[in-house]
């Protein structure tokens, strides 16, 4: 498909491990990257995420599969001949070099003649927000500032593909989300096709076009942020991709299924009495003070207020739930010991297939 810029087809990479032996960093991953998307690859430590990363720059070379950008095959390409930017979380700036030399780097090692460049580089970093940094010297930026540096040095060849490997992991928490929201909004406009490897879900889900969730170096799951989210295929990417419950349920009929002696109407084409997990977000889940003589069969066990919501523990028969709620600022919030009546929203509710 001409809309393909990136694509991996059975790409399998193993290493020598000094105790396991032989072992499998990535199997056998298959994935698109369209023109102009961003897809984010997104996974716990050791899942393979980097090394998918380093075989499409190059770094790496898959012992199976094949790798082509723009229909054409770069399985064995020598890294400088893809068409690729990176910025990885060790963007080390040369200290003794101003912002604009920094950036100027590789155009020079390219021989790239002096208008060229100064016109190059004067581009990149307006696109930053940086324009007037040109002879500030490393040392006299902040941390943001010099991410932005290390983003315009990646951008400056305008290469057809960018490649981020945890960019943003030596920030402060309030400084990544800026950066992020930096990454993505430039990424939109120079509409730049974007491989993003973290393994912090919120960071994903910021932005992403799209996110391929991987465990033991398969991908398990591709798809929007709100796909992973509402419809997530296992119990790894349910508890990976936000917060969840998940819970034993039972058919009661058609139309029915009960938790913890709850009904909830919820259609799920299984037979009555089938067993069924269920993927519950805790924002799915409602609950109220228990109507005072009615034996409350639900508890509060903590409650933590966090402004915008408060995250409730609840327990429920033998179940613990995470619930969360957002509308304390028309009720008070229930206490820890409260007995509280549940209900179940339906509507979000996902049965795991
Ligand atoms: N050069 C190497 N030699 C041997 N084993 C390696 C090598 N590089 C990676 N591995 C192993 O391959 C697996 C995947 O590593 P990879 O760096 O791709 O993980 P990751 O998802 O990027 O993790 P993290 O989030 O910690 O960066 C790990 O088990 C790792 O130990
Ligand atoms: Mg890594």
């Amino acid at each position: 498909m001409a809309s393909i810029r990136i694509r991996l087809d059975g790409v399998s990479k193993r290493f020598d491990h000094t105790v396991k032996g032989e072992v499998y960093a990535v199997r056998d991953v298959s994935l698109a990257v369209e023109h102009g998307e961003l897809l984010t690859l997104l996974g716990p430590s050791g899942c393979g995420k980097s090394t998918t990363l380093r075989m499409i720059a190059g770094f790496e070379e898959p012992d199976a599969g094949t790798i082509s950008i723009d229909g054409k095959d770069v399985t064995h390409a020598l890294p400088n001949k893809r068409g690729i930017g990176f910025m990885f979380q060790n963007y080390a700036l040369f200290p003794h070099l101003s912002v604009f030399e920094n950036v100027a780097y590789g155009l020079r090692v390219q021989g790239r003649d002096e208008t060229d460049l100064a016109k190059a580089v004067g581009e990149v970093l307006e696109l930053v927000g940086l324009a007037s940094y040109g002879r500030q010297q490393p040392h006299q930026l902040s941390g943001g500032e010099q991410q932005r540096v290390a983003l315009a040095r990646a951008v400056v060849f305008q290469p057809k593909v960018l490649l981020f490997d945890e960019p943003l992991s030596n920030l402060d928490a309030k400084l990544r989300v800026e950066m992020r929201e930096q990454i993505r909004s430039l990424q939109k406009r120079i509409g730049i096709t974007t491989v993003y490897v973290t393994h912090d879900q919120e960071e994903a889900m910021a932005i992403s076009d799209r996110i391929a969730v991987m465990e033991g170096g398969v991908v398990v799951q591709d798809g929007t942020a709100f796909d992973l989210y509402y419809r997530p295929k296992t119990e790894f990417v349910a508890r990976f991709v936000g917060r969840t419950n998940l819970l034993a349920g039972r058919v009661v009929s058609a139309d029915e299924v009960e938790v913890e002696g709850l009904r909830i109407a919820l259609a799920t084409g299984r037979a009555a009495g089938d067993a069924l997990r269920l993927v519950v977000r805790p924002e799915m889940i409602e609950i109220a003070p228990a109507p005072s003589g009615e034996s409350a069969r639900a508890r509060i066990v903590q409650r933590t207020f966090l402004g915008e919501k408060t995250d409730y523990q609840v327990m429920l028969g033998s179940t613990t739930l995470q619930v969360s709620a957002t509308d304390h600022y028309r009720r008070p919030p229930m206490e820890a010991g409260q007995p509280v009546a549940v209900r179940f929203h339906p509507e979000g509710i996902h049965v795991l297939g």
